[in-house]
Order: structure tokens, then sequence, then C-alpha cells
């Protein structure tokens, strides 16, 4: 069951968007050489604490992982895709790609979103891979809209990152959420017509966040139990915000 939230239902999960969106933000400009992924998770515990929020990784049961997620954000550094862990080794340096993927829940309503930030100089693959990522979301967001369905969402992602000749990971997809961080729908970036294509109706909150390599689609978990990284060693790169459907069109929840 998709659920669908009340408008105040939705207020309260805004403040849980903009939390995210204020994190990011910060963690992003904070992004330079010499800097570590840890130094990133210790800005973002401190904003969480300041804000009396909860993180919505930290303690989250992944069945793949088989055990609870240790940080409160996920850093993922050039063909790592996904979960990657902070790390005060990891150093980042220029030409570096690192997204940064976190969620808090305030009063019980959850907010996710990620991005996805170069490091000094990077290259014009990169670049256009960055790109073209977060077009591909833009374009998704703007199918968010009561009557249009699932595949609408899934299928412009698709079409999008592949006509620009990069691969849609399919091992990970979006989700709904609201008062869980993983609610139905999964959204995945991809159609996959033995899935279920459900009518998006008003008060339905999707995260929607393409994974795109540059490479192959392929993706392998490290032995850590948690990095995802590009099989073919390729960059990877996310964004993600959560919308909502309202009568007045896509809600982005995660930006002002
Ligand atoms: N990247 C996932 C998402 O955005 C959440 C991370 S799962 C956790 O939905 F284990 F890191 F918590
Ligand atoms: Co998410």
């Amino acid at each position: 069951m998709i659920v669908r939230k009340t408008r105040a239902e939705l207020e309260k999960m805004r403040r849980s968007g903009l939390l995210v969106h204020k994190i990011l933000q910060t963690l992003g400009k904070l992004v330079q050489e010499g800097i570590s992924t840890w130094d990133l998770e210790v800005a973002a515990v401190r904003m969480m604490d300041d804000a009396g929020a909860k993180p919505a990784f930290k303690n989250y049961y992944v069945a793949a992982a088989g055990e609870r997620y240790r940080f409160v954000l996920c850093t993922s550094v050039n063909d790592e895709i996904v979960h990657g862990m902070p790390n005060p080794k990891r150093i980042l340096k220029s030409g570096d790609l690192v997204s940064i993927d976190t969620g808090v829940s305030l009063e019980g309503y959850f907010g996710d979103s990620a991005l996805t930030v170069p490091v000094g100089e990077v290259s014009d693959q990169v670049k256009k891979l960055l790109k073209v990522t977060e077009e591909s979301l833009e374009l998704a967001i703007d199918k968010v809209r009561d009557g249009n369905r699932l595949f609408d969402i899934c299928g412009t992602v698709q079409e999008h990152v592949e006509s620009n000749g990069f691969s849609i990971v399919r091992e990970y997809v979006g989700h709904g959420i609201g008062t869980q961080l993983h609610e139905e729908p999964q959204v995945p970036n991809y159609v996959d017509r033995r899935n279920e294509n459900p009518r998006l109706r008003e008060g339905m909150v999707l995260a929607i966040e393409p994974m795109v390599n540059a490479g192959r689609p392929e993706a392998k978990v490290l032995k850590d139990k948690w990095t995802a990284v590009a099989k073919d060693g390729s960059y990877s790169a996310h964004f993600e915000h959560c919308v909502a459907v309202t009568a007045d069109g896509p809600w982005v929840l995660t930006r002002p």
C-alpha cells in the first residue's frame, strides 16, 4: 500500500526536507582537496544535533548487508555508487567525485536527499555525468503529478540517461517515504515491466534517486558489506530529492 499524506503531514516532511537541504548545501561547500569524508560526517552530526533531528541512516538495518549502518552520511567517492562509509583516511583530492547522501527525521517524519559534487578540477566526462544525472532527476520530478504513473518517473530517468550514453544502476532504487525512511513503492530508475505501475495520487511522496554509471551498469558490493561500486571501475553519480504529489503539481520537499 502506498501511504498518502495529509497536508499537515507534508508540512512536517517539509521541515525534515529543508534541514536535509541545509546540511547538504553546507557539506557541499566544505568539499575541497585535503578534507576527508569523515570531516563531512562530523559536520553533519553536529548540524543534526543542533536541530534536534534524528539521523535516518545511523542504525538503519539493511538486510543485504545483514547489519545496521553506522553513520549519518553515505559518502561515495568516484566509482563508489552508494553506501560509501565516511572514513578519516579517505582524503579527497582534485579530480574526485563525491556523492553525499543523508536523511533525518523530525517529529517522526523523514527527509532524504543526495547530491554529487566535484573536487577541484574534474574531467569533461565527469562534468557531463553530473549534468546528465541531475537533469534526469529534474525531468522525473516534473512527472510527479496526480494521474501520472510510476513508470512515467522511471522511464523519464532511464531515457535521459541512456540517450546520453550512460548507464542506470539496477540494484539500487528510490522509494516512497514518510513516517519510515523506506516505504512503498520502490522507485527504480528504469522501467521494469514485471513491476506494478500504480497511478500517482495527491499526498504520495517519492524519493527519486538516480544512480548513474559513466561505464557499464553492473554494481558489486565490497568486502566491507556496504560500499557498492561500479564493477568496471567507472565514475558514478547520485542525486536525490523527495517529491510530493499535490494539486498544484510536484512539491520538492528537500529544497526551498
Ligand atoms: N541511500 C539510501 C537511500 O537514499 C539510504 C541509505 S541506507 C543506509 O534511500 F543504510 F545508509 F541507511
Ligand atoms: Co533514499
